[in-house]
């Protein structure tokens, strides 16, 4: 047997765990395991392909990234080339990289992936791929699985950024605005939020009205706490309003969302009086060495993976659902994303800690 992994799109801490785990697992079945450079970029001319023996991947279980790389422009489907006009444009490689799987005599492939790149996986297993899929992404917002690898990484960093500002932004009575990732989900905001202790947290679930949000920075102030911190994930939005894009892109891939933060800091600082800063914590939350639960789930999930090859059972992506792990069919995953539910204990908790959600 000859499985191929790819890493496809944005990295988390705990994808070199799972590399790990996969070849591992398959070295003891007497299998073996090829890494592909670049997403897919390794199958379709860029870079090739890594073969991945024991020694290959001794050590690698602590380190954050991937050591196949990746990209979050690969989408064979929709390959973004550029015409020597220098006008972008997207075609379908697909075809071509099924013939090159094959060509290389692989029989699986196990792709470690958010929704983007199991999307991607799913559309292959449906052009007749093996196909097993590892749900990947800092921002756990994979349905089918109560946890990605990488949340509780991110989570654990975001929480000791917020404490760190907490300090500094006491001694000078200010108001800090640090602005989280996670997409159209707010489970780093949330949970960072809480652990940390911030006074109002912003998620894209909840719409905010940036009165309300005010409204608890200045009775703070009247009960003479003269700081506050307040945590925003960047896909959070004003009632009525739209979330905050950096970049809308188009070949291939999905627009940059990013800003929200300043915008709040510069609304409070209107409103408020108080001087009020703002921090975009960015791609430190996707990088580091995983947390010991991002570590052995990445390993359970890579020997998960490889358990699920050996039964033929493709299509499927590995699931955290504890007790156990799950096979969950990929068409029941893509095209949907898990937010935090409304009515859920820890959202519950944050309100009756007193923290505001800005409703
Ligand atoms: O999906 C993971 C994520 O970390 C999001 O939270 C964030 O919006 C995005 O990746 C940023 O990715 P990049 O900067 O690599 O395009």
């Amino acid at each position: 047997m000859r499985i191929a992994i790819s890493t496809g799109g944005g990295d988390a801490p705990g994808l070199n765990a799972v590399i790990r785990a996969i070849v591992l697992s398959a070295h003891t079945r007497g299998w073996q395991t090829y890494g592909i450079r670049r997403g897919y970029g390794g199958l379709l001319g860029d870079d090739g392909v890594m073969t991945l023996t024991p020694d290959r991947v001794r050590g690698i279980t602590h380190l954050g990234g991937t050591i196949l790389g990746t990209t979050n422009r690969g989408n064979p489907f929709r390959w973004a080339v550029t015409d020597p006009s220098g006008t972008q444009r997207e075609v379908d490689r697909s075809d071509e990289l099924v013939s090159a799987f094959n060509a290389s005599g692989f029989e699986a492939l196990i792709t470690i992936g958010g929704d983007g790149s199991l999307r991607i996986g799913y559309d292959l297993f449906r052009k007749g791929m093996p196909v097993v899929g590892v749900p990947k992404t800092i921002d756990n917002d994979v349905v089918g699985t109560l946890a990605s690898f990488g949340f509780d990484t991110a989570v654990g960093t975001a929480t000791e950024a917020i404490d760190k500002l907490h300090s500094t932004t006491e001694s000078h009575e200010r108001v800090m605005v640090v602005e989280l990732m996670g997409r159209d989900a707010g489970w780093i905001a949330l949970h960072s939020g809480i652990a940390a202790t911030a006074d109002v947290i912003l998620l894209p679930e909840i719409p905010f009205d940036i009165d309300k949000v005010c409204a608890k920075i200045m009775a703070r102030e009247q009960a003479g706490r003269r700081f506050s911190i307040v945590v925003v994930g960047e896909g959070a939005r004003p009632q009525g309003g739209d979330a905050s894009l950096i970049e809308r892109r188009s070949a291939g891939t999905v627009d940059r969302l990013g800003g929200v933060g300043s915008l709040v800091a510069r609304a409070i600082g209107e409103r408020t009086g108080k001087e009020t800063r703002s921090l975009v914590l960015g791609h430190l939350q996707r990088g580091g060495s995983p947390t010991t639960f991002d570590r052995l789930l990445g390993l359970r999930f890579g020997a998960a993976a490889v358990r699920a090859v050996a039964d033929g059972a493709f299509g499927v992506m590995i699931g955290y659902n504890p007790p156990h792990l799950t096979r969950v069919p990929l068409e029941e995953v893509i095209g949907r994303s898990k937010h935090v539910p409304l009515d859920s204990d820890t959202v519950l908790t944050a309100r009756e800690l007193g923290i505001s959600l800005g409703d």
